[in-house]
C-alpha cells in the first residue's frame, strides 16, 4: 500500500519512541500522556506526522481506536449529532466530507444518524482499509489538506466535518479557504478542537479563532454556533465551531 518513492513518511526509532513511549507506559491510565508526545511531534514535518498515525492505525491492527476509548473519546459522536441538528431532514441526500477521517470512527458516527453520502480525506494511506470496513465512505481523497485546491470543483459539499485533526502537525489554520471554496453556500461545517491543543499548539493557540472570525467578517462563513463540550476525552474539554459558508466557491 505504502508507495516506495514518498521517502521521510515513516518516523526514525528515536522518534518513535519519543512519541510512543509516555503513552504506551500509561495507556491503561487513561491519563493524558498524548499531550505530551504531542510536544515531540511540533518537531515532525507532515510527512513524519502522516508516518504517525500510519503507524498508530496500522492498517487497522494498530492501536489507535482502542487507545481513543480509553481516552474516552466522544469527539465523532458528538460531531454527528452536531452535523444533525444543523441538517434535520434528508441526510442521506447530503454530501459531506469528512476531514482527517482516519480509520473511520466518525464516518461511522456519521452513517449512524442517517448520514449516507460522506467522503474521506486523509493523508494516512494505513488509515484506508479500516475506513474501507465502516462501508461509510463513497469516495476516498488521500491528501494532507492546505489551502491548495483539491481535485474537488467549487461548491461540491453540503458539509464538512472534522475532528481530531486540530493536533500538533495536523491541518494547518490555511485549510479553511478551501474548505469554503468546496462547500456550497448555504452548507455548514462542524470542527471540534481540544482545549488542550487550542492551548498547546502553535499554529492554533491565539490563531485559530481570530482566523476563524476574520473570515466571518469577511463574509466568507458564519458563525453560527460555538460549544463548549466539557467531556471530549475523560476530563479534557473542546470546542466545537460550526460554521455556515456564505460565499460560493
Ligand atoms: C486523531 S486522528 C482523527 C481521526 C478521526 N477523525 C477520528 O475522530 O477518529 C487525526 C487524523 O487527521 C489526519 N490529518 C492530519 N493532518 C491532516 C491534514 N492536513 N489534512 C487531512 N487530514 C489530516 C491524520 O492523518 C489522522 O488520521
Amino acid at each position: 500500500m505504502t508507495d516506495p518513492t514518498r521517502d521521510n513518511t515513516r518516523l526514525t526509532e528515536e522518534e518513535r519512541k519519543r512519541v510512543f513511549e509516555g503513552f504506551n507506559a500509561k495507556r491503561n491510565n487513561a491519563t493524558h500522556d498524548l499531550w505530551e508526545a504531542q510536544k515531540y511531534r511540533s518537531t515532525l514535518n507532515s510527512k513524519q506526522t502522516t508516518g504517525l498515525f500510519d503507524e498508530w492505525v496500522g492498517a487497522g491492527s494498530g492501536p489507535y481506536e482502542n487507545d481513543v476509548k480509553t481516552l474516552g473519546y466522544q469527539g465523532p459522536q458528538l460531531t454527528a449529532q452536531y452535523l444533525a441538528k444543523y441538517i434535520p431532514k434528508n441526510r442521506d441526500q447530503s454530501k459531506v466530507l469528512d476531514v482527517g477521517a482516519g480509520s473511520g470512527l466518525s464516518g461511522t458516527e456519521l452513517k449512524r444518524v442517517g448520514f449516507t453520502n460522506v467522503d474521506w480525506l486523509d493523508p494516512s494511506e494505513n488509515s484506508i482499509p479500516p475506513a474501507k470496513k465502516t462501508n461509510a465512505y463513497s469516495r476516498f481523497i488521500n491528501e494532507y489538506l492546505t489551502a491548495k485546491p483539491l481535485d474537488v470543483a467549487p461548491d461540491t459539499y453540503d458539509a464538512i466535518t472534522c475532528v481530531g485533526a486540530f493536533f500538533e502537525g495536523c491541518l494547518p489554520i490555511e485549510c479553511f479557504t478551501e474548505m469554503i471554496r468546496i462547500v456550497k453556500p448555504g452548507g455548514y461545517i462542524v470542527m471540534s478542537i481540544s482545549c488542550t491543543s487550542l492551548e498547546t499548539c502553535k499554529e492554533y493557540n491565539g490563531r485559530l479563532e481570530p482566523r476563524i472570525l476574520e473570515l466571518a467578517e469577511a463574509k466568507e462563513w458564519e458563525l453560527v454556533e460555538k460549544t463548549k463540550e466539557p467531556e471530549y476525552l475523560i476530563n479534557v474539554p473542546a470546542i466545537f465551531f460550526v460554521l455556515r459558508v456564505l460565499r460560493s466557491g
